[in-house]
């Protein structure tokens, strides 16, 4: 038996990938931070509590805060503030189409995630405390089905571009897709014991010759629709149940 979940936080990058889910759940905005993180909160099946974290608005250089450090000071107070009991990340990440990735899909984390760009050589330990390889939601494959996403391996640094150094190590995790921020929100959950899923839709591919930023801005918004369907019915799905089937699978 798994603990029930009442409780859900989900943290995300950037409003426009999070306004469409504020409208369809009529979420109404709670108070802020002293982190300036932009909150929301509505209701899922059965009475689970949803709260809605941004990762904020940086005011000196005008941009969303994406990256590591926004995204692990939104989730440890997220869960200081809020107890949860499941932490859900979901934003948009680059993806490897000599794997398989097209614009547009979803991707649940079924294994570790990784940092991509962490490289401390000095002994063993340092080296894998480096890389991370934190742990996903045990039943992330159960919510693979029920979006009919595809379950895949994801790694995280704090570039948008990626050296060659970065995409050799990519390689050796198998990694599936590349994004900004869900090891830095897995080290936190795993420090505080929270499980977290982490749901990424692809809007570039990183592996062709077209400059990733460019097709980021060109597949935004298609990205952001296929969010939009699979945290709709990531909410409006009975959770509980679904966690206790795959118990019994
Ligand atoms: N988010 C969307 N595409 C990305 C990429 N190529 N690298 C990092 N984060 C991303």
């Amino acid at each position: 038996m798994r603990k029930q979940l009442k409780k859900i936080v989900l943290i995300m990058a950037m409003q426009e990938e999070a306004q469409a889910i504020i409208e369809h759940f009529k979420a109404k905005k709670i108070a802020s931070n002293d982190i300036e993180n932009i909150r929301y909160r509505f209701e899922g099946v059965d009475g689970l509590e949803v709260v809605l974290s941004i990762n904020g608005f940086d005011s000196v250089h005008q941009v969303e805060s994406v990256g590591t450090q926004p995204a692990a000071l939104n989730t440890l107070s997220c869960i200081r503030e809020f107890e949860p009991d499941l932490i859900v990340n979901a934003g948009t990440a680059g993806g490897f189409g000599k794997k398989g990735a097209e614009i547009g899909d979803m991707f649940v984390a079924t294994d570790k995630v990784y940092f991509h760009d962490r490289r401390i050589p000095l002994t063993p330990e340092y080296k894998s405390y480096g890389i991370g390889a934190y742990p996903c939601l045990p039943w992330g494959g159960e919510i693979a089905k029920l979006l009919s996403a595809k379950s895949g391996i994801i790694c995280t640094s704090d570039s948008f571009d990626m050296s060659e150094i970065d995409k050799q190590q990519m390689e050796s995790f198998g990694a599936d897709a590349k994004e900004m921020e869900a090891a830095a929100i897995a080290y936190v959950c795993q420090k505080l014991e929270t499980p977290l899923l982490i749901l990424k839709s692809i809007t570039d591919l990183v592996d062709v010759p077209v400059a990733s930023e460019e097709q980021f801005m060109a597949n935004l918004a298609e990205s952001a629709e296929s969010l939009r369907t699979g945290l709709i019915k990531l909410f409006s799905a009975d959770l509980n149940k679904l966690q206790n089937n795959s118990l019994e699978a």
